[in-house]
């Protein structure tokens, strides 16, 4: 036997082999195929060259070699372990989709390889990793992200199922679906469950294998995604077929998933809808992808869902709680971003109407999770009650990078205290102690929220500086004035010029007519719209800017990422203004909007949300004064103590809720 070679050297060689073969006429006409068939699919999500010929045909070429990698490692295997497999060319044989890829044959040398490979590592698991694993890589650096193409970490789509409640052995009649399957992570989770119970003897597996092919079924746009996912699906039920004793068919045939098809289920969902939902399990880890509206032909089907920005990931939640049978469920990963802000609010409406939630999960912490998404992740599990009822408690778990999911011990809360309804908009609120949820309600009780009080007005600056470089100044002239970006703003903080050297060139704006932005003439608060990282736990940066500042210059523009309130009557409200800059400074404001809102951004709906104590504002503005003199730091954080601390009584915080406040958000000074 010849030295067993690594996996991804077998891959690179096989890949160098399909280049090498690539311009004959069988390739040219498998890629002309698989180009058409490719873009009749994705064309409304993706743009820029996606299917250019230099990007698609080392695409083309790298997604034929990890398939024949795939499916020759599967039947060797077989062929190790003494099954009667049939051909290797089998499984072509039988998917349409293979049409585009099956113009290429493994040389016998290679094919010797995989053979040698599959001798020494005999190990099922491991397979079914160096499959999915050797996928990726051999994926890397082609626009793999293009169509949104992270595939799920086993330990993540393991918990997924576990969220979905799915027992074989209760009910092996459940028609499972992902409607976005990719490399087939998640159906190979569910499957493997019912490969366990086969195994286990609790099933017969005959009738398991007849109840996994009706049963499962994954969609994709990718010719490869679909094929991948046949293979893992064979792959992860080979134990049952094992106990079977099946005669004749090959197991290609015989455990061949014609549910996993390839199919944009977005597009043209009628028949799969409501009266016709026919799914009792959705398991999703759909695209998050950007889409422009205007190229979804299709897009009206989601209005009721959409609001601004689109991005696949809702229009995948919303089909699939339309495709889920009443009393079915569904468990999805999404973005932490759904939980708060305005363009998610319909369609959290929309679930809130026609689901239950059952679990959270969220992943804190950026990297581990998923190498390469900037989001941070939630799990959800949704439940599609058949009949009004009442709604269950939520399990929500809190797990550093996905990390020991099974062990993490879940609170058990109310379902209106995790879907957090203020002003008619609602939130998920999501953490693993239950003395936040109590904190939360305190501050929100009764409270009138910003966006009601019409004393005060929030603004956008409003102005794009790169829209009006021409305007703009380093210093000073009669013609200009002062134009305030987010350096300036500190928590109670208002420096000016600021010390940021990126912004010392556009210090001052042209303001002859036309006016390029509004011009603000009286005293006001100043927000930044996007928190800094550093500023963790701190979410609400606000500052006074006094009208000496106004008077000095006769006003000032503001730009766009700094929100502005101002009074919108007398001297008595701008008195308060004070008062509110305090409030929106203190750890509490911070720590109960941070639980709201998961968006390092902080737009006006945002801040509309916000509960202010009206009563308290006087006070707070008589402590806040004195931040004004020139006090030393000792004496700045005493005073900002006494604003916390006076937040703290009037909202009624026992001491630990007050300590837990304090350990949670930093202090402003
Ligand atoms: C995040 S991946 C899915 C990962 C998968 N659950 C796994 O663990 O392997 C998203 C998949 O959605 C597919 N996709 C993108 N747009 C789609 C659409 N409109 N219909 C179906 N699938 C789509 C992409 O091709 C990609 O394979």
């Amino acid at each position: 036997m010849t030295e067993s070679k690594t996996l991804p050297s077998i891959l690179t060689e096989i890949a160098q082999d399909v280049t090498s073969k690539g311009d004959s006429q069988v390739a040219a006409r498998a890629f002309k195929a698989y180009k058409r068939c490719l873009e009749s699919l994705v064309e409304p999500y993706v743009g820029d060259g996606f299917l250019d010929e230099d990007k698609a045909l080392p695409r083309f070429f790298s997604e034929t070699a990890t398939l024949h990698l795939a499916v020759s490692l599967i039947s060797q295997w077989c062929a190790t372990h003494e099954h009667q497999v049939g051909r290797t060319g089998g499984f072509w044989d039988i998917h349409e989709e293979s049409r585009f890829f099956s113009w290429y044959r493994i040389p016998p040398d290679l094919s010797a390889q995989i053979r040698n490979w599959v001798t020494v590592h005999p190990d099922i698991d491991d397979m079914l990793q160096a499959v999915t694993l050797t996928a990726e890589d051999s994926l890397a650096g082609l626009r793999r992200h293009s169509l949104g193409e992270f595939f799920t970490p086993t330990t993540i789509a393991q918990h997924l199922v576990d969220l979905a409640d799915y027992d074989p052995r209760i009910t092996l009649d459940e028609k499972v679906v992902d409607p976005a399957c990719g490399s087939g992570n998640l159906l190979a989770a569910v499957v493997g469950r019912t490969a366990q119970a086969v195994h286990s003897g609790i099933l017969d597996p005959l009738q398991a294998i007849s109840a996994l092919n009706s049963n499962t079924f994954g969609f994709d746009v990718q010719p490869v995604a679909v094929l991948l996912t046949r293979l893992q699906l064979l792959l992860a039920s080979l134990p049952i077929w094992e106990h079977s004793e099946l005669p004749g068919k090959s197991v290609y045939e015989t455990l061949s998933f014609p549910g996993v098809r390839l199919r944009d289920p977005l597009s043209d969902p009628d028949d799969l809808w409501d009266l016709f939902a026919r799914f009792d399990v959705v398991v999703s880890n759909p695209p998050f992808l950007k889409v422009t509206k205007s190229r979804l032909p299709f897009v009206e089907k989601y209005e009721k869902v959409l609001y601004g920005h689109v991005n696949l990931y809702q229009l995948f939640l919303w089909w699939a709680i339309r495709a889920t049978r009443p009393d079915g469920r569904l468990v999805f990963l999404v973005p932490q971003s759904i939980r708060s802000g305005q363009y998610s609010s319909r369609l959290r409406q929309e679930i809130t109407d026609a689901c239950d939630v059952v679990a959270v999960t969220s992943f804190v912490g950026r990297t581990g999770v998923f190498d390469c998404v900037e989001q941070p992740m939630m799990a959800i599990a949704l439940k599609k009650p058949a009949a009004e009822s009442q709604k269950p408690d939520v399990k929500v778990r809190i797990s550093a990078n996905g990390q020991t999911l099974g062990e993490i011990p879940a609170l058990t809360i109310g379902q209106e205290q995790v879907v957090w309804t203020q002003d008619g908009v609602s939130t998920w609120c999501v953490s693993n102690e239950r003395m936040d949820y109590e904190i939360l309600a305190k501050v929100f009780g009764e409270h009138t929220t910003l966006g009601e009080i019409e004393d005060f007005r929030i603004l956008n600056g409003g102005l794009v500086w790169n829209q009006h470089t021409e305007r703009l100044k380093p210093t000073e002239d009669e013609d200009a004035l002062p134009l305030i970006s987010s350096a300036s703003i500190g928590a109670h903080r208002f420096i000016f010029p600021p010390s940021d050297k990126r912004v010392s060139k556009r210090l001052f704006v042209d303001a002859t007519s036309p006016l390029p932005g509004p011009v603000y003439e009286n005293t006001s608060i100043l927000l930044k719209r996007t928190t800094p990282k550093i500023m963790r736990g701190r979410r609400i940066v606000a500052t006074m800017l006094l009208n000496d500042f106004v008077e000095r210059y006769g006003g000032y523009f503001a730009e766009n990422h700094v929100n502005v309130i101002v009074p919108q009557q007398d001297d008595a409200t701008s008195r308060h203004l004070l008062g509110l800059c305090a409030w929106l400074n203190s750890r509490l404001a911070n720590f109960a909007f941070g639980m709201i809102n998961v968006s390092s951004h902080l737009s006006k709906f945002d801040l509309s949300l916000i509960p202010v104590p009206i009563s308290l504002l006087t006070e707070l503005s008589s402590l806040a004064e004195r931040l004004a003199d020139n006090l030393t730091d000792e004496q700045i954080k005493e005073t900002l103590e006494r604003i916390d601390e006076k937040v703290f009584v009037f909202f009624g915080l026992s001491s630990k809720e007050s300590q837990r406040v304090r350990q949670v958000v930093p202090s402003a000074g």
